[in-house]
């Protein structure tokens, strides 16, 4: 019995440890972090991770498993390449839906009241 809680405890240990190293990246999410007049965005956070595969092809900067939001770095203003928050997401999100021909490009689908 004694041996059996041991296990127990041990394997509780290690799937913690496990799920912690390895945190989930986030399923859907709202963006409005910038939000001033527009409608927040609506972002599927998991789709999107599934789709393209690579975490890197939005978190351009980060190393696997560093992913940070992109405010870390880019501010209100654009500095030189950094562009402003906006224009990060607007370049981002938009500039791939417009070249795969796929996903929202208006305003109103995406900023959705
Ligand atoms: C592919 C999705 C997408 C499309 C299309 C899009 N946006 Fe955005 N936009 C975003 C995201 C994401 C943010 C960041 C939201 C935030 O943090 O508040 C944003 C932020 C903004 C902001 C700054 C936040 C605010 O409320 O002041 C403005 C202004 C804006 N968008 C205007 C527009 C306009 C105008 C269009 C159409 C010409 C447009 N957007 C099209 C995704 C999109
Ligand atoms: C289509 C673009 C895209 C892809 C692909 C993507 N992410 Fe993200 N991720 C985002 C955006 C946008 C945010 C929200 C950033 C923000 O709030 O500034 C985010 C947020 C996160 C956050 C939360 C960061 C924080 O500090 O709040 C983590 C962790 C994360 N992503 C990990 C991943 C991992 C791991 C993958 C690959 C399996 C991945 N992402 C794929 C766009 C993407
Ligand atoms: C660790 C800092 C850092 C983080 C986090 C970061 N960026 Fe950037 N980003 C930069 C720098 C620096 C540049 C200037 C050009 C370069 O060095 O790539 C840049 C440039 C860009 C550009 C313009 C590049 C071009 O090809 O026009 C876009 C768009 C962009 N970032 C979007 C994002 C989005 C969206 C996120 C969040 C998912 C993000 N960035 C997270 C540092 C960062
Ligand atoms: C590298 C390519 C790529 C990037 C970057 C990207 N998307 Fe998409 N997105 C797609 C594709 C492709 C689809 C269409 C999926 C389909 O129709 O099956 C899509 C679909 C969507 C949809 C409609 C489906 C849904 O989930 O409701 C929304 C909304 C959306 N994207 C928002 C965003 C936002 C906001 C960002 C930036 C934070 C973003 N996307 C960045 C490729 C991208």
């Amino acid at each position: 019995m004694r041996k059996l809680a041991a296990l127990t405890a041990l394997v509780v240990s290690v799937v913690f440890a496990f799920g912690t190293a390895f945190a989930a990246p986030p399923d859907k999410m709202v963006l409005k972090e910038i939000r001033k007049i527009k409608a927040p965005v609506s972002f599927d956070h998991k789709a999107h991770a599934e789709m393209l595969k690579k975490c890197a092809v939005c978190h351009h900067a980060d190393a696997a498993g560093k992913e940070q939001k992109c405010s870390k770095c880019h501010g209100e203003k654009t500095e030189g390449k950094k562009v402003s928050l906006k224009e990060a997401f607007h370049t981002q999100c938009k500039g791939c839906h417009q070249k795969e021909k796929k996903g929202p490009v208006k305003c109103d689908d995406c900023h959705k009241k």
